[in-house]
């Protein structure tokens, strides 16, 4: 089937159009992605819906926020069966520029985000929150929607684009979306397309370490012996290496514990390597 949405990728055309639909008293939503797109991604497109008259989705797999050992080439792609998915949830329009469109010769500049984008996903990979929020500021200033909307799955993402958007008063509301998760619990992600079918069998440790987790803790229990038992149970399930298993303070990201703590402020995150794929999850106590 071809699609009948439209799709722009030039930064002039994606203005043109929300210029458009402004001057006609509509408010737009934006949903950044880079494609592949799961249920997880349309459940994002139906809460820019209900939060919008219009909804545009972006889809550019980032070179900026991947290291030169990362699965930036082997990352999927499928333009064709992206944009039939957007249509289907309610999607408006489809921005896919090019590498050359987002970052011209001679693009010298990048916004790093302190303090909340250092600890977790920052301290396993250095590149990736500055990477995200170059290419997030820039997808805002082009497409200059009222409504962002971005998934609590890539949870410090969602608060490192928070604290960008109110360090640089970009006039954007970021709206946080739930997990989506499969029957079993594992979070819906592109990446989970790498597991073979015995790692999908085992990946539904992840969910149930960090409920454990949340259980010790919501029971005053202590931090550490958490996060240990946590660690314990993904090692067991073949999970390994283990490059986080934290509860951490659900704004900032600061560090909690090690002893008893108030569950209200908590959330826990983790990413873990199975195999060769490297799975990420989080939730509130
Ligand atoms: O979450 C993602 O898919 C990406 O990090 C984002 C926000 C689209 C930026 O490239």
């Amino acid at each position: 089937m071809a699609t009948t949405l439209p799709i722009v990728r030039t930064v002039a055309d994606l203005r043109a159009q929300v210029r458009a639909w402004k001057a006609a008293g509509q408010t737009v939503a934006l949903v950044p992605t880079m494609g592949a797109l799961h249920e997880g991604h349309l459940s994002l497109i139906r809460l820019g819906r209900a939060r919008a008259d219009r909804v545009a989705a972006s889809v550019f797999v980032n070179p900026k926020q991947f290291a030169p050992h990362e699965d930036f080439d082997a990352y999927p792609r499928g333009e064709g069966r992206d944009a039939d998915l957007l249509a289907s949830a309610g999607c408006d329009l489809m921005y896919a520029p090019d590498a050359g469109e987002m970052y011209a010769p001679g693009f010298s500049t990048t916004i790093s985000v302190s303090g909340v984008s250092e600890p977790l996903e920052g301290g396993a990979r250095p590149q990736f929150f500055s990477g995200v929020a170059t290419v997030v500021a820039k997808l805002l200033i082009q497409a200059q929607p009222d409504v962002a909307v971005f998934g609590e799955k890539d949870y410090q993402q969602l608060q490192v684009i928070k604290r960008l958007v109110r360090d640089l008063d970009l006039p954007v509301q970021i709206v946080g979306a739930p997990t989506q998760r499969a029957e079993d619990g594992l979070a819906l992600s592109s990446r989970n397309a790498y597991l073979s079918a015995a790692e999908r069998q085992a990946a539904v440790a992840l969910p149930r370490a960090l409920e454990a987790v949340a259980n010790a803790i919501a029971a005053g229990g202590r931090v550490d012996a958490a996060e240990a038992a946590g660690k314990a149970a993904l090692t067991a399930a073949g999970f390994g290496p283990i490059d986080y298993l934290d509860v951490r303070e659900a704004g900032d990201l600061s560090r909690l514990g090690p002893g008893a703590i108030d569950p209200a402020t908590a959330r826990i995150l983790v990413a873990a390597w199975l195999g060769k794929t490297r799975l990420i999850d989080n939730r509130a106590v």
